[in-house]
C-alpha cells in the first residue's frame, strides 16, 4: 500500500518534535512509522506508536539524560593514554549512563578476554548498534593498530564516541543509522552484535538471520541479553539459545559460547 508522503513527513515531524526523539535517526523513525500507519492507525495514533516503538528499542536503554556537554569538558583535560587511571574512572562513570553497558560493567575485562580469546588481538571491529561498547576499548583485546567502526540511532551518542576515539588518536568511522536498512560493506576482523537481535526483532521478525548473512566479517560476536532490565532471568537464556541456533540452522559456523551472569556470548567463526 502506497501511503501519501505528506501524512508520513507530518508523523516523522511530529515524532522528532520531542527533545528525547529529535537525535534519533531519520531513516529508523521512517520505517516504523510507516509500518504504524500502514496498519491503518491515524496520525495521532501513528506519533504515539512510533514514539513507543523508539522507545522500546533504544530511550529504554537511557533513562537518564546523558550530561554529553560536561563529558566533552572533562575529556578534554584527561591524559591522552586510553590506560590511565583518569581514562578509566571516567568511562566506568560513562557506561553507568547506558544500562546496557552498565549491566555488563561488573564483568567488562573478561567479558572481552573471553570472547574474543580465540581471534585476539583484534585489528578491525565493526560494532552495530554500539550504544557506549566502543568505550570499553581499553578492556578489549586489540592491537595497536586498531580501526574501530561503530553505528548506532543517536546522534549525539556518535558525535560524543568521535570526539573520545578522536582525544585518543584512534582510527575510527562512527555514523548515525539504521542497520535494518543496511550495514557498512567494507571487510573487518569482527563484528559485534551485542544484545542487539532482540531489539532489532522488535521492529523486523527476520532481521537476525539476514544480518548474520550479510555482515561483512568472517567472526561475529552475537550476545543475548539473560536478564531483563527489570532483573527477571526466567527462561530467557535458554529461549534466546534456542532462538540462535534457528537463526544459524543450515550454517556450517564453528560457535563458541560463552555465560556470563547477566549475557550469554557466542562467537562465531565463518
Ligand atoms: C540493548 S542495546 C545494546 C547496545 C550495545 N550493543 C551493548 O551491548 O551494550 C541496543 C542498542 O541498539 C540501538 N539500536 C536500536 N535499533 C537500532 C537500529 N535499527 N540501528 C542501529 N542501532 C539501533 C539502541 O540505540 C541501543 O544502543
Amino acid at each position: 500500500m502506497q501511503l501519501p508522503q505528506e501524512v508520513l513527513d507530518e508523523v516523522i515531524r511530529l515524532v522528532r518534535q520531542s527533545n528525547k526523539y529529535a537525535v534519533i535517526s531519520e531513516t529508523l523513525i521512517r520505517d516504523i512509522a510507516e509500518a504504524e500507519l500502514k496498519k491503518g492507525k491515524s496520525l495521532k495514533e501513528s506519533v504515539k506508536s512510533t514514539r513507543n516503538k523508539i522507545h522500546q528499542v533504544g530511550s529504554a536503554f537511557q533513562e537518564t539524560s546523558i550530561p554529553y556537554p560536561t563529558w566533552k569538558q572533562e575529556l578534554e583535560k584527561l591524559p591522552t593514554l586510553i590506560t590511565s587511571n583518569e581514562t578509566l574512572a571516567f568511562v566506568t562513570k560513562s557506561l553507568r549512563y547506558h544500562a546496557s553497558t552498565a549491566e555488563r560493567f561488573p564483568f567488562i575485562a573478561s567479558f572481552f578476554m573471553q570472547t574474543l580469546a580465540p581471534i585476539q588481538p583484534i585489528e578491525s571491529i565493526l560494532d552495530l548498534a554500539c550504544g557506549f561498547t566502543p568505550l570499553c576499548i581499553p578492556w578489549m583485546p586489540v592491537s595497536d593498530n586498531i580501526s574501530y567502526t561503530g553505528i548506532d540511532i543517536y546522534q549525539d551518542m556518535i558525535d560524543f564516541l568521535d570526539l573520545f576515539f578522536i582525544h585518543y588518536n584512534l582510527k575510527h568511522t562512527f555514523t548515525v543509522g539504521n542497520i535494518i536498512e543496511s550495514v557498512p560493506i567494507e571487510k573487518v576482523h569482527v563484528a559485534f552484535l551485542l544484545k542487539t537481535i532482540p531489539c532489532l526483532e522488535q521492529v523486523d521478525k527476520t532481521i537476525g538471520s539476514r544480518l548474520l548473512e550479510k555482515i561483512p566479517a568472517e567472526n561475529i560476536l552475537v550476545s543475548f541479553p539473560s536478564r531483563s532490565l527489570a532483573g527477571r532471568s526466567k527462561g530467557m537464556a535458554a529461549n534466546y539459545e534456542a532462538h540462535f541456533n534457528q537463526l544459524l540452522s543450515g550454517k556450517n559456523w564453528r560457535v563458541t559460547k560463552s555465560e556470563f551472569p547477566n549475557e550469554i556470548a557466542f562467537l562465531i567463526q565463518k
